[in-house]
């Protein structure tokens, strides 16, 4: 069976990545790569004297493909991959799916328009540890899930023309998207930029699933240290995703609350501790790029819809317009109305601070009605 053809769009930072994994997967070979920086492009080509080298789309496109890969700043991903499904191409896009609500849904009705795979590089849901994760999650190990505490901050690379929360956190977003199985509802965050260009470079995003469960993202450019640890806590059983531990990335903890019964229970709470075992699931070895690769070429071959496809791009864009949002309004929640509103319009409406300590009693009726319309 010939492999499929691909072009790379985007070599800086992330693209070598992409030109490494596709170029090691069996079912795939990359044949070009496009990149508008030329000193980049020919640094590439040095190191890839097989490549075709393109230094602008219009080049790329003339080349016979069957599909690309877009690893360029996500204020770019909606112009070059809506010019790559119009030539029929199948289109993988770096996460975030796109700059916006709008963008994202605009991609999905083309890709199903030209019948093509578009999917997004979520990568995380491609981890064995997220994966285990999510299979305990299933299995019940955990009982009921009762929040999300995660963790993703460095000295990190900053980013012209996202905020932290659009460079990181679709991580956790997406995390969270594939192992919980409900719909945020509302979100709230609280961010802050310390430069002069007004980009947010620390954040707190705090989502709400609904049925008490809660997530908190705590995403920032500026620490002093790596930290990439999420916990999710459940009824039974609590789960420490800690990634920079590469022997023992999984620990389930055996801990938790109990509460009291009986007559005496319900009328004071009586909490009892319960201490028991931690344990490290086995994580299967394996680059979580290699699989989201394979994946990718799989559900070409195949007509699959891809784990992270367009619409899934979409819920996280969503998200992540809503914290934005909900950062200008000082922390003001804001309500997603799922299902709605699929035509990419605005779905969410911000109540600032202000707003809300004049009209609380206004705002927990409004709550309330748009909670109940997301059941
Ligand atoms: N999946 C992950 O874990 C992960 C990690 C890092 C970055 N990313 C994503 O990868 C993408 C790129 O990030 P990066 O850190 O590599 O950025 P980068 O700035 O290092 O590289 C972007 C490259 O794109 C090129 N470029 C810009 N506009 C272009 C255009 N119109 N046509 C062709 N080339 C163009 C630039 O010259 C540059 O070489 C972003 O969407 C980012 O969110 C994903």
């Amino acid at each position: 069976m010939e492999k499929l053809k691909v072009g790379i769009i985007g070599c800086g930072y992330w693209g070598p990545n992409l030109i490494r994994n596709f170029t090691a997967c069996p079912t795939t070979e990359v044949v070009a790569v496009c990149d508008a920086n030329p000193a980049r492009l020919a640094t590439i080509g040095q190191n890839h004297n097989h490549l075709k080298l393109a230094c602008s789309l219009d080049e790329l496109l003339e080349l016979p493909l069957d599909a690309v890969a877009i690893a360029t700043p996500v204020s770019t991903h909606f112009p070059i991959a809506e010019r790559c499904l119009e030539a029929g191409l199948h289109v993988l896009v770096e996460k975030p799916l796109a700059a916006n609500v709008h963008e994202a849904q605009a991609l999905i009705n083309l890709a199903d328009h030209h019948k093509r795979v578009l999917m997004v590089d979520h990568t995380y849901l491609f981890n064995n540890a997220v994966r285990k994760i999510k299979e305990l999650l299933e299995y019940g190990e955990l009982g009921e899930l009762y929040y999300i505490d995660s963790i993703r901050i460095n000295l990190g690379l900053f980013q012209h023309d996202i905020n932290v929360v659009w460079d990181l956190a679709p991580h956790d977003l997406s995390i969270a998207d594939y192992v919980v199985d409900f719909e945020a509802r509302s979100i709230s965050a609280w961010g802050c930029s310390h430069t002069n260009r007004g980009t947010e470079d620390i954040a707190y995003v705090n989502v709400d699933y609904g049925d008490q469960m809660l997530a908190n993202f705590h995403v920032n450019w500026l620490s002093p240290v790596k930290i990439r640890q999420m916990i999710f806590a459940g009824s039974r059983k609590s789960v420490v995703f800690n990634e920079l531990n590469t022997t023992e990335p999984v620990k389930v903890y055996d801990r938790g609350i109990e509460l009291g019964s009986g007559v005496e229970g319900r009328h004071k709470l009586l909490v009892g501790y319960r201490t028991g075992d931690v344990w490290s699931p086995h994580i299967e070895a394996g680059e979580a790029l290699q699989s989201m690769v394979a994946h990718f070429a799989e559900c070409i071959r195949e007509g699959k819809t891809p784990l992270s496809d367009g619409r899934m791009g979409l819920r996280v864009t969503r998200l992540l317009d809503a914290a934005n949002r909900s950062i200008r309004a000082q922390g003001g929640r804001v309500v997603l109305s799922h299902g709605a509103n699929h035509n990419g319009n605005s779905d969410a409406s911000a109540i600032g601070p202000l707003e809300r300590n004049q009209d609380r009693a206004g705002r927990q009726a409004r709550s309330r009605l748009d909670y109940s319309l997301l059941r």
